[in-house]
């Protein structure tokens, strides 16, 4: 798997550049200063990555990744970190787009993840992308919500679930892939 947009490329990541991947998770957080969120109570570390379904990097040299587990039906974004230097460029849209690509090749109807509402690279962004807001959770979503409660996320500010249904991707405009023949509009 590689894709290439400017100067990086989407892959996926080594065993050996995963301690690289914790290192960007924490800069990448540093902009939640910006809103009065934070610090967090971190819980990615390289043996988590480890174990996730898949993690996908972009750049030869990491710039942003994105780590999916799976949870219930869904393929679930655990974590996307794109280094603040690198940022509006549309890495982590293409992040998204990539794991949307392996989650549909591997037989997922969907991809899910939980974020703050009214954080504007949370939420909106991904509202961009066709997720929706989930009202009603599955089981293992519902079980990490109340994780995230728990260790005092919500303290921090409104967090909900969301999904996107692979079957009714939508946004094409936002949607960083280049056209493909038999591509059709959600
Ligand atoms: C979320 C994140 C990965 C997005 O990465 P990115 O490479 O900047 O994303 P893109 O360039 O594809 O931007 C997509 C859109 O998100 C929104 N967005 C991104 N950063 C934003 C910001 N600082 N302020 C407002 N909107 C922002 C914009 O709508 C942007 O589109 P635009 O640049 O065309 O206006 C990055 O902001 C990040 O690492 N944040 C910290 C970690 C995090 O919040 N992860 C997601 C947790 S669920």
């Amino acid at each position: 798997m590689s894709k290439t947009s400017g100067d990086w490329s989407i892959r996926v990541a080594t065993l050996g550049e995963l301690p690289r991947l914790v290192e960007i998770e924490l800069e990448s957080d540093s902009i939640f200063a910006e809103v009065g969120i934070g610090p967090f109570q971190y819980d990615c570390s390289a043996a988590q990555l480890a174990a996730a379904a898949i993690v996908l990097v972009a750049g030869k040299a990491p710039v942003g990744f994105v780590s999916v587990e799976v949870v219930d039906d869904a393929a679930h974004i655990w974590q996307l970190s794109v280094l603040p230097s690198m940022q509006r460029q549309g890495i982590g849209r293409a992040l998204v787009a990539a794991v949307c690509d392996w989650a549909a090749a591997e037989g997922y109807i969907a991809v899910t993840l939980t974020t703050f509402r009214d954080v504007p690279w949370n939420a909106p962004f991904y509202e961009k992308l066709g997720f929706v807001e989930l009202r009603e959770l599955t089981p293992s979503l519902a079980d990490i919500r109340r994780r995230e409660r728990e260790v005092g996320d919500d303290a921090l500010g409104a967090r909900i679930a969301m999904r996107l249904e692979l079957c009714r991707r939508g946004n094409a405009a936002a949607d960083p892939r280049p056209a493909r023949r038999g591509d059709t509009p959600a």
